[in-house]
């Protein structure tokens, strides 16, 4: 096989090589993309709520940035529905995520501070719907982020009760008589 030791063989070789693992990394890359987002959509509702409030740039959220410092995002949960431990971690999982991609839109640098500082969160209880009605208007009246989370109700309570009113990131004194008079769970 005298071919196979002249340089021209060696070249198509070197330049084979590469174009086949390009296809087949490509290829393998398309079926992982097409199966592998088996994302397990659980028995939870993310409802938006229909509130965006002043995202256009007169929300004071948007100017807060790391000379605001501390941050902190609340969970502020409905004790009344008397959920399990796993239940009320779960709903608080929604929550932060939510309100994380709700910051994403409206206070990107509000939202690095927080991240950039240690992503300080912690989970109240709201005992009435009247003081969780009244937070929630406060809340968006200050121009921190939030998301309620509503169950679809598969699991241990009713479908459509709202269990978790996820508020932040936000400068921690930008809470003060929003949430500060709430006990920690
Ligand atoms: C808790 O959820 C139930 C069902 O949605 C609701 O009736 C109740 O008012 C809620 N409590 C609070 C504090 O939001």
């Amino acid at each position: 096989m005298q071919w196979a030791h002249h340089p021209i063989a060696y070249f198509v070789a070197g330049m084979l090589v590469p174009t086949v693992s390009y296809f087949l990394l490509a290829w393998t890359g398309v079926k992982n993309e097409r199966y592998g987002n088996g994302d397990d959509s659980d028995s939870e509702s993310y409802d938006d709520n229909g509130v965006s409030p002043l995202v256009d740039g007169s929300c004071p959220s948007a100017s807060w940035s790391i000379i605001d410092a501390p941050y902190k995002m609340v969970l502020c949960v409905n004790t009344s529905l008397g959920m399990g431990k796993g239940k009320i971690a779960a709903q608080c999982g929604h929550a932060a995520v939510g309100c994380y991609k709700r910051a994403h839109r409206q206070c990107p640098s509000a939202l690095s501070s927080w991240e950039r500082t240690g992503c300080a969160k912690i989970a109240v209880k709201c005992p009435t719907e009247e003081e969780m009605h009244a937070i929630f208007e406060k809340a968006v009246n200050k121009g921190i982020p939030v998301y309620l989370v509503e169950d679809a109700g598969r699991t241990q309570i009713a479908a459509g009760s709202q269990t978790v009113l996820g508020m932040g990131p936000a400068p921690v004194r930008v809470f003060e008589d929003v949430t500060s008079h709430l006990k920690l769970m």
